[in-house]
């Protein structure tokens, strides 16, 4: 097929790009590099410089002519989204519509959406599953749990099919070594261990240790980024052989806490790691963790890469490269 991946020179939608590429479709990148990276753009891909705000940019991708499209464009840290909630009006919502609308008028009918764990806000119970109640607790997430509403709309009246796959939380990078581009500013656990293993940053702080968890830090579900890439490129056959939508949770179904994330991380690092508890972060549910059983049965998905030791050791051999965050050895 002939897929357009808007967002797919960022973290997840590089491995994306590959896992479709290597399917044998035939991949064309939208991006408008504010946070995507011209080192993640792989030579298997064609790519279209612009962005979603911008609903000519969008149509004239689209004008194209593409069977299919991966919606990963967004901007996604959560505690921004409660300060700045205009930039996530902006960009995940209206530009989320900008493309709905350029898919539509081209006749492209099959979309796969990044959506998050976020959409579920604080677990009512564990493990989550599709059918858990959805009170995002920000404002990021609440633009998830919209976008996946105007899908089913979109799908209703327009016949766009769906896929919204909720991640949870993505870490780990390519094994192959094919992208090597770092986050800027991340602000993510396993981004921060490593900037702190690489001495860039002098410890990290652990958010909270008197939770209801085995060893009182958070529980998460960690996912490797190529396991959540395999599923767009499972889902994307299942829109194409099934033409129904469909909505599945992204996890790996292991529990890992933050001191065992650490631990994991000196151990394959050989690093020493300084790390400090301190207080709880705002808006941390103490265990994030989903069933996958769905998207085991719906699109035939199982992570193969997503235990702790791949999820390090895989980043671990990308940040080791850098001799500073934006500069390569
Ligand atoms: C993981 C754990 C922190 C940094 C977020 C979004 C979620 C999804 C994934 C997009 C938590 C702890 C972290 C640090 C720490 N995003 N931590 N020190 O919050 O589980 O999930 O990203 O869709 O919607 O909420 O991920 O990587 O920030 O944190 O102790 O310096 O690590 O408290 O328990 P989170 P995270």
């Amino acid at each position: 097929m002939k897929v357009l991946i808007i967002g797919g020179a960022g973290y997840i939608g590089s491995h994306v790009t590959k896992a479709m590429a290597l399917a044998g479709h035939e991949v064309t990148v939208f991006d408008n590099l504010s946070s995507g990276l011209l080192v993640n753009l792989l030579p298997a891909a064609a790519f279209i410089a612009g962005d979603i705000r911008h609903a000519d940019d969008i149509s004239a991708a689209f004008s194209r002519g593409f069977d299919a499209c991966v919606h990963l464009a967004a901007f996604k840290a959560v505690g921004e989204s409660m300060v700045e909630p205009e930039k996530y009006s902006v960009n995940n919502l209206s530009g989320t519509i900008n493309i709905l609308n350029a898919a539509s008028a081209s006749g492209c009918r099959k979309i796969v959406f990044s959506s998050s764990a976020a959409v579920f806000g604080s677990p009512e119970y564990v493990p989550i599953d599709e059918d858990h109640p959805k009170n995002p607790e920000s404002y990021y997430g609440f633009t998830k749990l919209e976008i996946e509403r105007i899908l089913a709309w979109y799908d209703s009246i327009r016949g766009i099919k769906f896929a919204a796959l909720r991640y949870f939380n993505a870490a780990g990078y390519d094994p192959s070594g094919d992208i090597v581009g770092l986050e800027r500013n991340p602000q993510n656990l396993l981004p921060i261990v490593m900037e702190v293993a690489m001495g860039w940053r002098k410890e990290l702080q652990i958010f909270g240790n008197d939770y209801d968890t085995r060893d009182g830090t958070c529980l998460r579900d960690y996912v490797h980024v190529s396991d959540l890439a395999d599923a767009h490129v499972n889902a994307l056959a299942y829109l194409e052989r099934e033409g129904k939508s469909l909505a599945v949770n992204l996890g790996s179904e292991k529990g890992v806490t933050v001191t065992e994330m650490v631990e994991a991380a000196r151990r394959v690092t050989g690093r020493d790691i300084p790390a400090r508890y301190t207080g709880r972060r705002a808006g941390d549910a103490s265990s994030l963790i989903p069933t996958s059983a769905l998207a085991r049965s719906l699109i035939g998905w199982n992570p193969r890469l997503s235990d702790v030791d791949t999820l390090i050791k895989s980043t671990w051999d990308v940040y080791r490269t850098y001799r500073t965050p934006t500069e390569r050895a």
